[in-house]
């Protein structure tokens, strides 16, 4: 069969074609209308109370919006409801009786019928102050609050009224239940068996054929389930049925079932899968969707290719490394011209190294050889004042380990970047981000690592001896975002030490300098980035000066008066659409003040496997929105800093950072960055102009379904003919006058580059 083929790999059990059967419908009771009242009294509990004179409120929200705007403190929710008995005479599983009450802000105890039957955070005394923190339940107040029942539980009282009473206690901002649809119901069967499609990602050959685990897991130890697993691949812009396959799979109890699902389908085709696992008996379904996450990155050639930007700035007398980013297979030899004195390249790592003393623009000829052919490429120094004349790319700790980063974890994220290949992408920065500090300066008021990062010098030469350079972490304040120890009134001894370890980068964060500023003037903005400043100028080593302060004070107009490198234009990044989108598409304003080695930073990439702690998850952007971010990224002239666990960098992730087209846009060494020129419809055109005369445009699809569109050459202030090339999937698309149409896929991105045709 040609293409789409689908086939589904059988451990041990038989294709099984599903015949017709009825669910039975899901037996639940729901709750939508409360009572509602401030204030607090243990008779609220009773059941027969009368509760007639309270307000009616529902629960979707907080009570801020039914009315109780910023009320603090206690208040009660109750409602009554008959429970019928065939609810459990109809349960296919005959499990436990299931109250879903929703999320709660802060703290709850729920009474069924005047009796406690579920609580969540340690106390309710009001009084208790130092007690009453929402961490006190895991998960956060964001927890959703689900109690279990057993149906001969005398507290029910069957095909009776029966009184849900919940006692929450707020602190602060908004309080109660809400993003509820409260239900009482039956255990079914997600209460037993999970359908985990993201403990690992597709692994792709050839940008067409896609293998990936998923597992089923049935937790319950009493019962054992026999269903259809079913998995369906639909295109996104026909919305044809690409293929449809079903297995029955058994599932015994406290067992789990791996799966291998392989299939094919076309180069790109963007298409969304659907997982499904129907019990036979109940006809009770577990259903997940995801986007097929399909590559446009051509496979990167076997010849050697150096790749990386064309310019690179060092300071005189400063130790120089910089690592050759070249692709192609290994083992490749290295051989450079017109390099200033004082620099020396390794032949067989491409690593160069040593000291450049005088100033100049030095144009060098960069030389890569293997076994399927030779490489040349014009590479200028620039030995002067500037630094980071393209943005920096690299990797930092946060977006992945948060305050659990580790020397292991920087160690092995190095190893990774270059395994992995990223290095020959241009990929050079391992920043420790916050977490790494000591509890206490050491009696002369030197900083330390604390017992996660025994040795300093250590692992930067680890690092350095990969070619790639160690970033740091800390604030002007005494104590870092993460509770850490700052740089306050040791900028200059911290600047020294950092120096001495070795360390090439410093992302220098507010946090808790917002105590010692006397207020959000200018001047008490800019005083303590100058100060660090001042401190870095008295080191002789190349560090990267990075501001993170959110953007206060409009920081891109002054960033650079303070000798920054590049400072945060905003708030904190996650992996949501909603978060990428607020970000992205709000740096229209920053793009005059980019420039070569002055760069705004819309914050981290959120692709691969984040969590900002010991656990990870797979990004929660969809693919066309991971095509979204590193385009507008490379548009935006951002720095690329990674937030990923390397060592889990699946295929799909790895073809959107290795597409040297789309970071040659990046990198371009004319620096600008680009600019919002159109905007109808959430469809929004973002130009670059490129130091070769030719323009990057990013079309991009703000809306969630697929857009066409019309890309009219006039709409870009453009007349001519011009050459229009694609640069995810690296095609000519042909030569335009006028223009041409486009078919955009929701929160996707056209990024095509335009050459001027004399
Ligand atoms: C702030 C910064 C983040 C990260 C944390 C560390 O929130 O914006 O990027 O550095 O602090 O605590």
């Amino acid at each position: 069969m040609k293409f789409p083929v689908f086939q589904i790999f059988l451990t041990g059990f038989l294709l099984f074609l599903l015949t017709s059967c009825s669910p039975k419908k899901s037996v639940s009771v729901g709750l939508s209308d409360w009572k509602f009242k401030t204030g607090d009294d243990m008779e609220w509990s009773d059941p027969s109370f009368n509760d007639s004179d309270w307000e009616n409120i529902k629960v979707e929200h907080t009570w801020d919006e039914y009315g109780y705007s910023d009320y603090d403190g206690y208040a009660w929710y109750r409602i009554s409801f008959v429970l019928p008995s065939s609810l459990k005479e109809k349960s296919a599983y005959q499990g436990d009786l299931i109250i879903e009450l929703g999320k709660v802000d802060d703290i709850d105890q729920t009474y069924l019928n005047g009796v406690l039957i579920g609580q969540n955070g340690e106390t309710l005394d009001l009084s208790d102050t130092a007690g009453l923190r929402f961490e006190q339940i895991p998960g956060g107040w964001a927890k959703f609050r689900i109690y279990n029942l057993s149906t001969d539980d005398k507290r029910i009282k069957w095909d009776q009224e029966n009184v849900i009473a919940v006692r929450v206690w707020d602190r602060g901002g908004l309080g109660g239940i809400y993003d509820a649809h409260p239900v009482i119901r039956m255990e079914g069967l997600s209460d037993y068996v999970q359908l985990d499609i993201n403990s690992t990602s597709f692994s792709i050959q050839n940008q067409t054929n896609f293998n990936k685990v998923i597992r089923l897991v049935n937790s319950s130890d009493d019962f054992s389930f026999e269903g259809v697993l079913s998995v369906s691949l639909m295109d996104r812009f026909t919305n044809d049925k690409i293929f449809k396959e079903k297995l029955k799979i058994k599932l015994e109890p406290n067992s789990e079932k791996e799966q291998l699902i392989s299939f094919q389908t076309e180069p790109g085709r963007n298409c969304s899968i659907t997982y499904s696992y129907t019990e036979i008996k109940s006809g009770e379904k577990i259903i997940f969707t995801e986007s097929l996450p399909y590559i446009l990155t051509p496979p990167v050639p076997d010849k050697a290719r150096i790749n990386g930007p064309v310019v690179y700035g060092a300071r005189p007398g400063h130790p120089f490394l910089y690592k050759i980013p070249v692709s192609g297979e290994k083992p490749i030899t290295y051989s450079a011209s017109g390099l200033p004195a004082g620099l020396n390249l390794d032949s067989k790592t491409g690593i160069i190294t040593g000291k450049a003393m005088k100033k100049g623009i030095y144009k060098a000829l960069l030389k890569a050889e293997n076994k399927h052919g030779i490489n040349e490429k014009e590479f200028t120094i620039k030995i002067g004042k500037k630094i980071t004349i393209t943005p920096p790319m690299g990797w930092n700790s946060w977006n992945c380990w948060g305050l659990s980063v580790s020397d292991e974890k920087i160690r092995s994220s190095a190893d990774e970047m270059i395994r992995s290949g990223l290095a020959d992408h241009g990929f050079s920065y391992i920043n420790i981000d916050d977490g790494w500090e000591s509890a206490e300066r050491l009696p002369n008021g030197k900083i330390t690592g604390n017992e996660k990062f025994p040795d300093f010098p250590a692992l930067s030469d680890y690092v350095h001896s990969l070619g790639l350079k160690l970033g740091i972490y800390s604030s002007p304040g005494p104590l870092t975002c993460g509770g850490y120890l700052g740089s306050y009134r040791h900028e200059f001894m911290d600047a020294k030490t950092w120096s001495e370890w070795g360390v090439d980068y410093l992302k220098y964060d507010w946090c808790s300098y917002g105590e010692i500023a006397k207020n959000r003037s200018l001047p008490e903005l800019k005083k303590p980035y100058f100060l660090m400043r001042k401190a870095l100028d008295g080191v002789n080593r190349d560090i990267v000066y990075s501001l993170c302060q959110y953007g206060m004070g409009n920081v891109w107009e002054w960033g650079n008066e303070v000798g920054a490198e590049l400072w945060r234009t905003t708030g904190d990044i996650t992996d949501t659409w909603s978060s990428l989108k607020g970000i992205g598409f709000r740096q229209a304003v920053v793009a005059p003040f980019a420039g070569p080695g002055s760069w705004n930073d819309p914050d981290m990439l959120v692709l691969g496997r984040v969590g900002w702690s010991d656990n990870l998850h797979p990004t929660r952007l969809t693919p066309d929105e991971q095509y979204t971010h590193i385009s507008l990224w490379a548009l935006l002239a951002a720095p690329l800093l990674l937030g990923n666990d390397m060592a889990k960098l699946d295929d799909f992730t790895l073809s959107l950072l290795t597409n040297d087209e789309v970071l040659a846009v990046n990198q371009d060494p004319l620096g600008r960055q680009a600019n919002r020129v159109y905007d109808e419809n959430d469809i929004q055109y973002w130009l670059k102009e490129l130091a070769d005369g030719s323009l990057a445009l990013g079309i991009f699809n703000l809306n969630e379904g697929v857009k066409n569109a019309r890309l009219n050459i006039s709409d870009l202030v453009l007349n001519g003919t011009y050459a229009i090339r694609d640069l995810w999937r690296q095609k000519d698309l042909g030569r335009f006058n006028d223009g041409m149409d486009v078919t955009l896929p929701g929160h996707g991105v056209l990024l095509v580059k335009l050459s001027e045709v004399k």
